[in-house]
């Protein structure tokens, strides 16, 4: 089949090494199709005429907006609501457990993080589902903040708005947790998506811009486009950032590798901080 942007080693080369720099993102042999089909749109909106001229075009002229567009392209954002359940449930009960131990406390104070957020699909599910279980959580300082380093899946989130078509397969009850637009489309209610903010942040960045500590951090199928060095790196900072005791639920054909020495696995997938580290986190 004639392609319209032949992709050759060189191109290759370069888009790999940009875009592991800029995002961690190590793209394997078999991402060729893959680069070809989301950048030739890149390449055609700009006129240009090759692989070759819009990576120069990057190099020499690029705006950051250029840049955002070349790593928005090439990130994978698949992802669903209530993804890999059990984590959900498990969730439930740790933080019906917290709510029991700080049940004294002045400041009813709970963090949650979903690194790696896509469309918006993990945090809103953390929070519908701990809404559902646990309504006293609506007078607690409960927020949950959701990042990912492309703008576009960040401002499809941020709408809270998705087809209907992501109700498949789920409950009635959890069907029933959704407002129904006129329209057809679904939309988290309000009251539940103001709870989650949403901001763009590269895991690669150094430092983060938030202090901490969280509660438990979601970073579920995120650094499976990283390679070893770059997984213990970012793993390593989440156990930082990890209140002592908290949570890291990561994705289901993920390990913590060189980056698990502050954690122990307590389930499928799921990693608590062995941390006794100062509470003025990272
Ligand atoms: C497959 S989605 C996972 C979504 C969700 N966590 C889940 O498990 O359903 C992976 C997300 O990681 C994001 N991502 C990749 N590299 C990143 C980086 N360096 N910093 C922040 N987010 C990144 C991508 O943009 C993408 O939205």
């Amino acid at each position: 089949m004639e392609v319209e942007f032949p992709l050759s080693e060189r191109d290759f080369s370069r888009i790999r090494e940009r875009v592991y720099a800029v995002a961690g993102i190590s793209l394997s042999d078999a991402k060729r199709t893959l680069v070809v089909a989301r950048l030739s749109k890149v390449v055609r909106a700009l006129r240009l005429n090759s692989f070759d001229s819009y990576l120069d075009y990057l190099e020499r002229h690029g705006t950051a907006d250029d840049s955002q567009e070349f790593v928005n392209a090439l990130t994978t954002n698949l992802t669903r609501f209530w993804r890999e359940d059990h984590h959900f449930a498990h969730l439930v009960d740790y933080v019906g457990d917290l709510m029991k131990a700080r049940a004294s406390q002045s400041s009813k104070r709970l963090r949650i993080w979903s690194a790696g957020c896509s469309t918006g699909q993990e945090p809103y599910t953390i929070a519908l589902t701990l809404l559902s279980a646990l309504p006293e959580l609506k007078r607690w300082d409960f927020k949950i903040l959701a990042t990912d380093i492309d703008t576009a899946v960040i401002a499809k989130a941020a709408s809270a708005t998705y087809p209907d078509s992501e109700l498949n397969g789920l409950s009635p009850e959890r069907t029933r947790l959704f407002d129904k637009l006129s329209d057809g489309r679904i939309k988290v209610p309000a009251a539940v998506a103001s709870l989650v903010s949403f901001k763009q942040l590269n895991l690669m960045s150094t430092p983060w811009p938030m202090k901490g500590p969280f509660d438990a951090v979601f970073c579920r199928n995120v650094a499976i486009y990283f390679d070893k060095p770059t997984q213990a790196q970012v793993f390593g900072r989440l156990g930082a950032i990890l209140a002592p005791g908290g949570f890291l639920y990561i994705g289901h054909s993920e390990n913590l590798g060189a980056g698990g020495a502050g954690f122990r696995l307590v389930g499928k997938t799921i990693y608590q901080s062995r941390s006794e580290r100062a509470k003025d986190a990272a």
